[in-house]
């Protein structure tokens, strides 16, 4: 049996590869033990941009996104614009499960989360409130942050699961939707490829298809590492070609042999946590 591992973006990502490595060690799937390292993080107010105590849109909304992918089903499950639910990863999961759909927004992805046991609730807290006035840009139009968890996991058997999870940018335009709830941009998961997952602007991450093109790489024969760095580099030529400066973008990748990958782009300063068994690390991603 091989080992477990887990690989989470950010800091908080720590919460996360310990729930899942735990769970993973106790023998239960990938995409499980992934999703319940996912909901730590939605479940931590000191985290705002993600879940509970997110920072809201442009108007003060919290609007929440997420996705879910089986590596070994390529079941998928995805909601977009879900106010006043706070586990949309779980959400996203039940899509799948539920429905013959993968993505659900808005007011039908609230109405499905009600119908199937979800908990109404405000996600603003004094906290994140005084924070969004306190950060709240002067020019109209300006978003700011970018902290989305997604976590890849892979168990003993080298199956993986991978869940995306965010508030996305703060202060984006009610009705926005970034990358991390769309299969392919946010998230990609396949058991005869590799995981991927993404953090960082979602408009630039959506246009190269990000996280598909990952595990397109993989599936082609690169390492996780090499994978991730292609990424980067087509996120900068995307950037060059329509005269932009890079925006903050940063990757994660895992194959099913437990080979890991993380690369962002100049100034990121992207953080990642890494689970093997019981052992975890935080590491400082190469930028570009
Ligand atoms: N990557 C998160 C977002 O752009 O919404």
């Amino acid at each position: 049996m091989a080992e477990p591992v887990v690989v989470a973006t950010w800091p908080f990502g720590k919460t996360a590869v310990e729930v899942a490595s735990k769970l993973l060690l106790q023998g239960k799937p990938p995409l499980d033990a992934a999703l319940a390292g996912a909901q730590a993080v939605e479940d931590d107010p000191a985290v705002q941009s993600v879940g509970f105590g997110g920072i809201g849109n442009a108007i003060g909304t919290v609007s929440l996104d997420a996705c879910v992918m089986d590596g070994k089903t390529l079941d998928c499950g995805s909601v977009a614009g879900v106010e006043n639910i706070r586990h949309v990863a779980a959400l996203a999961k039940k899509v799948y499960e539920k429905t013959p759909h993968i993505m659900l927004v808005g007011k039908g992805a609230e109405w499905f989360a009600l119908q199937n046991g979800f908990q109404l609730e405000t996600l603003l807290t004094p906290e994140s409130v005084a924070e969004w006035y306190k950060k709240r840009p002067a020019k109209k139009l300006e978003t700011k942050g970018h902290d989305t968890v997604t976590v890849l996991a892979k168990d003993s058997k080298n199956l993986l699961g991978g869940v995306c999870t965010t508030s996305g940018l703060s202060y984006k335009l009610p009705g926005r939707v970034g990358d991390s709830p769309l299969i392919g941009s946010g998230l990609y998961v396949d058991d005869e490829a590799g995981a991927a997952g993404a953090t960082g602007v979602g408009e630039e991450i959506i246009r190269i298809g990000g996280s598909m093109f990952i595990v397109e790489q993989m599936r082609a024969g690169k390492t996780p590492q090499e994978a991730v760095e292609l990424a980067i580099a087509r996120i900068i030529k995307t950037a060059t070609r329509r005269g932009k400066h890079p925006a903050s973008v940063a990757f994660i990748a895992l194959d099913p042999k437990g080979n890991v990958g993380a690369a962002c782009t100049t100034g990121t300063d992207f953080k990642y946590a890494v689970a093997r068994g019981e052992k975890i690390e935080l590491l400082q991603a190469k930028e570009f």
